[in-house]
């Protein structure tokens, strides 16, 4: 009998990465994609797995109790890995609400359900978050499992909040949990809202590169890839009631990575040195914009053997073309709403 494994939000960025390496490397799960498919879920991302026989998608939202519940009772679910979520702080500053109620209530659904019908002697609902519950760093220091949580915006109050839910099932219900806390991801397949495949499409298209205040904020990237393989080794080798900080130590200052991006980009677009840069434009910071988030990744280096395979320079690269070489993708994702959603977030900004 394969054990069955919820995966939640399988058909977005990070969530497709996921779902498409269990699906490869653990013929022994059946996996569950559960995701409702809203602007940023996309099954193109899922293509070349879809036939497998251990691999099913199914369109339903977290949110919905009944569906959650019945999909629970009737399917002897093993594990969660719950991934769904609404992930764009912009979006989060605009419309607050969804995210409570996606992140949060939803969350706290699922926390139920698995809690009512799910394996909770053999398996464990594992929740993916984000470095963000910390709160910003100044100049110095890293994020700890042990750092106080202090989120400042909607989205990371969202995320704390869940977090706080899940470690709070572990203690009151003993369910067996575990989350991981994990800084900016970059890779193939990410909603072009983020500033990676956002500044790619508008350097492709000769557009203004809009940079939020100075471009000092400094983020930590991983590669999307070695987030999954940390998420793999979290959930086969955690510690129920744990968590554990991934990071890629690999910290960037936005302008900084910016015009990396445009000197790579003029080099692979056959454009003189010195185009793209030509594009970026300084534009009124995001509210409350965390300064710095940097991750000390030491427990799960030492305890469960993790560390990112790739280093920035080749993942970057390997990025960047992906994105060159599909552009029928980029194309998709960024015609209908993406230009409304364009116009309101940056066009009066
Ligand atoms: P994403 O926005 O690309 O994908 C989210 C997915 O969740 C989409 O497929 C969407 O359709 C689905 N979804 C949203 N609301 C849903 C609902 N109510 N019911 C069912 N499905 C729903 O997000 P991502 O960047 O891949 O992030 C995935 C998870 O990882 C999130 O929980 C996020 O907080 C966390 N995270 C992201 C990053 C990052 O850099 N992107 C870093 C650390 C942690
Ligand atoms: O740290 C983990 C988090 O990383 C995840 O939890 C979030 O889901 C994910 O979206 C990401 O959050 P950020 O806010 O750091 O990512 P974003 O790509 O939106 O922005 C990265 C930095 O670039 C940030 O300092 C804001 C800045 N930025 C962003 C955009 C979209 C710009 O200067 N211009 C832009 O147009």
């Amino acid at each position: 009998m394969k054990k069955n494994i919820i995966i939640t939000g399988g058909a977005g960025f990070i969530g497709s990465h996921v779902v498409r390496r269990l699906v490869n490397n653990y013929p022994e799960y059946h996996i569950i994609n559960v995701d409702s498919l809203t602007y940023a879920g996309n099954l193109e991302n899922l293509k070349d797995i879809e036939g497998k026989s251990n691999y099913e998608f199914l369109k339903a939202d977290i949110t919905d109790i009944i569906a959650m519940n019945t999909l629970f009772e009737s399917r002897n679910i093993h594990s969660v890995i719950h991934l769904a979520a609404e992930s764009h702080v912009d979006r989060s500053i605009t419309n607050p609400l969804d995210f409570v109620q996606t992140n949060v209530f939803g969350t706290v659904i699922l926390l139920n359900a698995f809690k009512a019908f799910g394996d909770v002697d053999n398996g464990r609902f594992y929740h993916v978050s984000t470095d963000e519950v910390y709160g910003a760093l100044g100049d110095d220091g890293k994020f700890l499992e042990t750092t106080p949580y202090s989120p400042n915006s909607p989205y990371s109050a969202s995320k704390a909040s869940s977090d706080h839910f899940v470690r709070a099932y572990h203690e009151t219900y003993q369910l067996p949990i575990v989350i991981s806390n994990c800084s900016n991801n970059y890779g193939s397949h990410q909603f072009p809202e983020k500033l990676i495949p956002l500044m790619i499409h508008n350097i492709k298209n000769n557009k203004p590169l809009p940079v939020y205040g100075k471009g000092e904020n400094v983020r930590d990237w991983l590669w999307v890839n070695d987030h999954a393989s940390a998420i793999d080794a979290v959930f086969h080798k955690g510690r129920n009631g744990e968590t554990y900080n991934i990071g890629g130590n690999n910290e960037w200052r936005n302008i900084d990575l910016i015009k990396k991006l445009c000197e790579i980009l003029d080099i692979k677009l056959n454009r003189e040195n010195g185009t793209s840069e030509k594009l970026i434009t300084y534009v009124n910071d995001r509210k409350g914009h965390d300064f710095r988030y940097a991750i000390d990744a030491t427990k799960i280096e030492s305890e469960l053997g993790w560390s990112p395979s790739v280093n920035f320079a080749d993942g970057f690269e390997k990025t960047i073309d992906w994105y060159l070489e599909n552009d029928e993708w980029l194309n998709n994702v960024t015609s209908g709403n993406y230009q409304s959603y364009y116009k309101d977030m940056y066009e009066v900004r």
